[in-house]
């Protein structure tokens, strides 16, 4: 008897040590990260990486999925986008891997949230996929989320009005076809960023919580570019 009692107590004890790990490992990521992005452009700041994050919990809760690593790489995502460093694809996962040895923390854990940093962006999408895993797939579909519905629009014109974009421009037309190259290289206006990945991403989500997830919130772009060419329509000569 007595020592089924230490069983269960040692169970406990080991339960809350584990979550307190967690707990904290999870903690000092968002310290982390918070202050690396501080003054990170609108539509990737620390509040895209809070939103992001929380929709990845919210979406691992119906997975079978580690959420550990699901915590870690919502949160390091976008630690040092390609976007904003040159077009370097390595500084991502390099810089989330430096911080997460200085943890401790145990060398798979690490590569499977180096190679979701990798592996998660739209513009990833070109390249032969090499890597999968369900931690991935969560991960990716709460980035996607916050990329579509209202606060997907806000984000493009953020992203847009930073790099010094039109917003529309009746003789661009969008490109449907590009290559990675062309995709990373776009100085299109920022309204053909809808047609050439924000509409293409409710039939890429991965999970069926993502997907559920999606639907409002592009039905929404979908009202609000119709609003947006009705009014627009009414400047261009026909
Ligand atoms: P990528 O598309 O390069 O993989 P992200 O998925 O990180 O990059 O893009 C994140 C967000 O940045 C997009 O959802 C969008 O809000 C904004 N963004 C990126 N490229 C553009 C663009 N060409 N025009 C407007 N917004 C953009
Ligand atoms: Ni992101």
């Amino acid at each position: 008897m007595p020592c089924r009692r230490y069983g269960t107590l040692n169970a406990i004890f080991v339960i809350q040590f584990f979550n307190m790990e967690h707990a904290l490992i999870v903690e000092k990521t968002r310290d982390f990260v918070r202050k690396t992005l501080e003054n990170a452009e609108g539509g990737h700041d620390w509040w895209h990486i809070h939103r992001v994050w929380l929709n990845a919990h919210r979406i691992a809760e119906n997975e079978k999925a580690d959420m550990l690593i699901v915590e870690l790489a919502a949160l390091l995502h976008d630690i040092a986008d390609s976007k904003f460093h040159n077009g370097d694809e390595e500084i991502g996962p390099e810089t989330a891997g430096k911080f997460l040895n200085e943890l401790d923390i145990d060398e798979d854990t690490i590569t499977h949230v180096q190679q979701i940093i990798r592996n998660i962006s739209f513009k990833s999408g070109f390249d032969q996929k090499t890597f999968h895993s369900k931690e991935l797939e969560i991960v990716q579909d709460a980035d996607r989320l916050d990329a579509i519905g209202a606060i997907g629009i806000a984000r493009a014109f953020s992203y847009g009005g930073f790099k010094g974009r039109e917003i529309f421009n009746p003789e661009v037309e969008p490109n449907l076809n590009m290559t990675k190259e062309e995709y990373k290289n776009s100085a299109a206006p920022s309204i053909n960023h809808f047609y050439e990945k924000l509409l293409l991403l409710k039939d890429k989500m991965n999970t069926e919580t993502g997907k559920k997830m999606a639907e409002q919130r592009h039905q929404f772009m979908e009202q609000y570019l119709q609003q947006f060419f009705d009014e627009a329509g009414t400047y261009i000569q026909k």
